[in-house]
């Protein structure tokens, strides 16, 4: 047997090929000596042959064949032209290994294809990249191609992974592994609400700061599948690629990157690996600082006003705001949506003199702007569709969404024509700031519309550097490390619901670091729930992340507005550091409450933040312990919004009124006792180490 190992500071990942098939997983676990006998390791992870069972136990590789007998689903479904099945036996050609990547090149004479399977593993950040890539002589049909298949733990009791809809996305499920396959398949043709592309295997006992697990994210923008199967064997292997059908028949084809990690630290261990991967490695350049966003969809929608729309402007400006982004509305004769996308021409009856007024304002004001788009959509009434009608991805009788069809980007003149459009449009006007909307799901998944859509989102990005991109799909429809690569933010969720956007930041800081999630201070009363919810706490809930606002200025009480620049200004003099930041989100013992901390690269501070979702059902709050910090060293706490504390809480708790210094171990070990507090409010407590 032949074997290799990958490592990291975390874990080692050891892969062996017997008899020149296929490499498997042998080992991926806590780091093993350097002066482990591989050869050993591949011995003690030889099967047994029992009664019920082939006369061999096919390995369960990096892309399990069914030829070879295996048991499960296997890693490559493909058919030639005539429909007839592929069933591939591949034979190591090749290995090549250097500064912790692996390539492993594979043959199958008879067929004509040739698979790569390339592993990459970070030392610094503990994610390890890996891609398939099959090519063949001849045109086939791939049904299926995983990108390399992983073992999961058998110690696992369960699995996680995330569903969700609009303004409820990164909804967290707990399911039993159980025989047979849980299996997610995509067919939205983006990353969408539904189908965030995670999964975390967890061991029993495993929660944020505690126990091992592993965690994947395919990074893909075009919609997945996951497999994620015990055999009856009682193995089980976790496999991604794109959703069924995403390929057209053709002769070279490529998984996106599967990013994975493990830890033996808990979930926060795997959520800051990739949470730091994606920002350190992944993530294009932004502007720095960050600005404070002003986004005015839900103060004016449709209704553009240029007198109107400065007022608010200047209003957001007094109150914080550094960037102006004028959302939908503003091209063709946008009035509502049942029109005009594809026409990316300022409308002339809003805008007469061109953005030019709005942009000078907004300029004088001192602050960036930001402009709306929908590139890949078209309305049937606009002069694009009546010009292109052939350029529509999709039959003509299919469903509309939104009242809007979808165009076909892997057509070279369609990316084109848009490259044309909006390029003109960043020429003409001073935009440091482009959202990026998406509000349908595709008539079907498309490996080539997705490859278009990145292509003309490279391209201007390599004519426009200076171009911040933000990714929306009515909120977290497109959220993956695919369009991430691209997009310096995403619009996580149309909710601005504050009691929701802080559960699913909270979910999605699983895999988004602070940098990259916007986070807006919404309407008083919630557009999308009804909910009325103090200013405080929406503003406090978007310090967490990327912050903004995107309610009407104009309905802010004197108070509401000087809490809200006050946090503003809190979140501007600590964004630096806590943009760079990690995430650890917090295991709390009162259900009500949800909790996390971001502490900074260097150990030195951090600030936590308690959210009293609702009414707990005892009375005194219970000890808030945070993670992360030095035993031995002592912390300065200080909770900086006291002042909110309701008359409800009598008592002289010291917190109420002086910072405290307490060591590590107390705050992880026993905890912060925080003073009572109202429902829908959220405490900030900032920590120093001294
Ligand atoms: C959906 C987005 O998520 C909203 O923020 C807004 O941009 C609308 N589209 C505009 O149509």
């Amino acid at each position: 047997m032949q074997t290799w190992r990958l490592d990291t500071a975390r874990q080692t990942l050891c892969l062996g090929s017997e008899n020149g098939g296929v490499p498997s997983v042998i080992y991926w676990g806590a780091p093993l000596p350097l002066t482990e006998d591989l050869s050993q390791v591949a011995l003690a992870h030889i099967p047994d042959v029992a009664a019920g069972m082939l006369d061999e136990t096919a390995a369960l590789s990096l892309c399990p064949e069914a030829a070879r007998g295996f048991p499960g689903q296997p890693g490559l479904q493909a058919r030639d032209l005539n429909g007839a099945r592929l069933l591939p036996r591949f034979t190591l050609a090749r290995c090549t290994q250097k500064n912790g990547e692996l390539s492993f090149q594979l043959t199958e004479a008879a067929l004509g294809l040739a698979l790569e399977l390339e592993l990459l593993a970070d030392p610094d950040t503990h994610v390890i990249r890996a891609t398939t890539r099959l090519h063949s002589d001849t045109a086939i049909v791939v049904d299926w191609l995983a990108a390399p298949v992983f073992p999961a733990s058998q110690m696992a009791a369960e699995m996680v992974e995330f569903s969700g809809r609009w303004c409820g996305e990164f909804q967290t499920r707990h399911l039993p592994w159980a025989p047979g396959a849980r299996l997610r398949d995509n067919g939205t043709g983006r990353s969408g609400h539904e189908h965030f592309p995670g999964l975390i295997v967890a061991d029993p006992g495993c929660n944020n700061s505690s126990g091992t697990a592993s965690a994947f994210h395919y990074g893909w923008s075009g919609g997945h599948r996951m497999l994620a199967e015990e055999l009856a064997d009682g193995r089980r292997q976790i496999q991604f690629g794109h959703a069924s059908g995403s390929y057209a028949p053709g002769t070279e084809f490529e998984t996106a990157p599967l990013y994975l990690t493990r830890s033996d630290q808990g979930l926060n261990a795997c959520a800051t690996a990739f949470q730091r991967h994606l920002r350190d490695r992944i993530s294009p350049p932004v502007k720095t600082p960050r600005p404070l966003h002003y986004n005015c969809w839900e103060s004016v929608y449709f209704n553009h006003n240029l007198k109107e729309l400065k007022d608010i402007a200047s209003r957001a400006a007094a109150l914080g705001a550094e960037r102006f982004v004028l959302d939908d509305g503003w091209f063709g004769r946008r009035d509502d949506d049942t029109t005009s996308l594809g026409d990316w021409v300022v409308d002339p009856r809003k805008y007469p003199e061109g953005l030019t007024p709005l942009i000078d304002h907004i300029k004088a004001l001192g602050m960036g702007f930001g402009l709306w788009f929908e590139p890949e959509m078209v309305n049937e009434d606009s002069e694009l569709f009546r010009a292109h009608p052939d350029w529509v991805l999709g039959p003509m009788d299919q469903p509309r969404g939104r009242q809007q069809l979808v165009l076909d980007m892997s057509r070279s003149d369609v990316v084109d024509h848009l490259y044309g459009q909006i390029a003109a449009l960043l020429h003409d006007y001073d935009i440091e700031y482009i959202k990026w909307d998406h509000n349908r799901v595709l008539p079907g998944p498309s490996a080539a519309q997705t490859k278009g859509t990145y292509a003309l989102l490279d391209r201007l990005r390599a004519a426009f550097p200076a171009v911040d991109i933000e990714s929306c799909a009515s909120g977290g429809g497109r959220v993956d490390f695919g369009i991430l690569q691209r997009c310096g933010r995403v619009w996580l969720s149309d909710s601005n619901d504050a009691l929701e956007r802080m559960r699913i930041q909270h979910e999605a800081a699983l895999f988004l670091p602070a940098s990259v999630t916007g986070s807006h201070v919404g309407p008083r009363r919630c557009h999308t729930s009804g909910r009325v919810i103090d200013m405080a706490t929406r503003a406090w809930v978007a310090a967490q992340r990327h912050m903004g606002f995107e309610m009407d200025p104009r309905e802010l009480t004197g108070a509401e507005a000087e809490t809200l620049s006050q946090v503003a200004s809190w979140w501007k003099t600590n964004r630096d550091w806590m943009q760079q930041a990690d995430i650890l989100r917090l295991d709390h013992a009162d259900p009500a409450v949800l909790a996390e901390m971001q502490l900074a690269q260097d150990g030195h501070r951090f600030v936590a933040f308690a959210g009293q979702r609702e009414t707990s059902d005892q009375i005194l709050p219970r000890p808030l312990r945070l993670t992360g910090l030095e035993p031995l060293a002592r912390y300065e706490i200080e909770l900086i919004n006291r002042g909110d504390t309701p008359a409800l809480s009598r008592g002289t708790p010291a917190l109420k009124s002086v910072p405290l210094t307490l060591s590590g171990a107390y705050l992880m070990d026993h905890g912060l006792t925080l003073p009572w507090n109202l429902p829908q409010t959220i405490r900030v407590i900032e920590g120093r180490r001294t």
